[in-house]
């Protein structure tokens, strides 16, 4: 397909990593759903079921894999990038997980340079409070000085200089609803389950922005098809949520009290969470609201909770 037919908004065929995923497993019949073909790299023949039982086409391989990465990338005419390695990251090795998104983007970012195809990477708002302190953050914040996947992020930014139409979707913290079986919502139900209680760490002001899975699966599809080179997007419908709230609704789907814990005692309730249960991360959505006129329709994090189907 042409540059210029993609430009007219024709569908697309889409090659996606991660299809299989949480996001991906609302990405794909969003994209199905509205005219675009989708390919799906799947390392397991479970993966590579769910993809075909969705209606998409799926392609065997790892995100080491990087000549196939590259042939599949080659022969699309636009790129979703959801795959990570969070078996490796729980195992203790960011870094190798890190490593391994980066030359995957690489490979992807080397066989669309100069086509200008779209190109839609993922990242997440909570590397913004690092660089972001006592105000919210915005599509405008980046940290210049890199780090794990930040190097990833700005790698992706920088390929618009390359005529890839690139651009970045942050994830908030928790990415909610029915399809959240394993991120940090069910996460931080299992520790409370676990404890006896919902943990939050000294008074639990600190904020956590978050989003329905749904929406944030629209953003994808309108970065996808329209989104500038070198767009910094945040699928972000709650600019932040109270974590002693968060927690306390948590409490009243199992039945159970909320207690503050110290951050030197958090480690202990709240097991590699402890690293972000105390962040403080407030982010807006205004200016891709503005770019991409996306608004998400879904219910906001604290009604899923209320909902009852995280507890069952
Ligand atoms: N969900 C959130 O709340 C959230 C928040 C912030 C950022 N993010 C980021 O958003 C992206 C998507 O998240 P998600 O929640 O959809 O993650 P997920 O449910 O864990 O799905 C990860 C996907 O990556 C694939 N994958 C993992 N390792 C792979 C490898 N070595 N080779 C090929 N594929 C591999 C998995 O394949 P299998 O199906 O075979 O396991 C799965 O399709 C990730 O980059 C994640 O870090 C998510």
């Amino acid at each position: 397909m042409s540059q210029t037919d993609i430009a007219k908004g024709s569908t697309m065929r889409v090659f996606i990593t991660g299809a299989s995923g949480h996001v991906g497993s609302a990405l794909v019949p969003e994209l199905l759903h509205n005219g675009h073909q989708v390919l799906g790299l799947a390392r397991s023949d479970e993966s590579a079921k769910r993809l075909t039982d969705w209606g998409a086409e799926a392609i065997r391989g790892d995100l080491h894999d990087l000549d196939r990465l590259r042939a599949a990338a080659t022969a699309a005419d636009g790129v979703v990038h959801l795959a990570f390695r969070h078996d490796a990251m729980a195992a203790g090795d960011l870094a190798g997980a890190a490593e391994s998104d980066l030359a995957a983007l690489q490979t992807i970012g080397d066989a669309l340079a100069g086509t200008d195809k779209p190109l839609v990477s993922t990242s997440g708002t909570g590397m913004l409070a690092q660089i972001v302190r006592d105000r919210t953050a915005t599509e405008d914040d980046f940290d210049p000085n890199g780090g794990y996947r930040v190097d990833a992020e700005n790698y992706v930014i920088d390929l618009a200089a390359k005529s890839v139409r690139s651009s970045v979707v942050r994830l908030p913290q928790i990415t909610h609803s029915r399809l959240d079986l394993h991120g940090f919502a069910p996460t931080l139900i299992g520790f409370a389950r676990t404890n006896g209680f919902a943990a939050y760490v000294g008074d639990g002001t600190n904020r956590w922005p978050s989003v329905h899975t749904l929406d944030a699966a629209r953003l994808y599809r309108l970065a996808l098809e329209s989104a500038p080179a070198g767009s910094r997007l945040h699928a972000v419908q709650d600019e932040g949520i109270e974590f002693r709230t968060i927690a306390e609704a948590i409490g009243r789907g199992l039945d159970l009290p909320a207690r503050s814990v110290s951050a030197d005692d958090a480690a202990q309730y709240l097991g590699f969470l402890s690293r972000f249960a105390g962040m403080n991360s407030p982010t807006s959505s205004a200016r891709t609201s503005e770019l991409l006129d996306w608004q998400p329709t879904h219910p906001n994090l604290l009604a899923d909770l209320a909902e009852g189907f995280y507890f069952g």
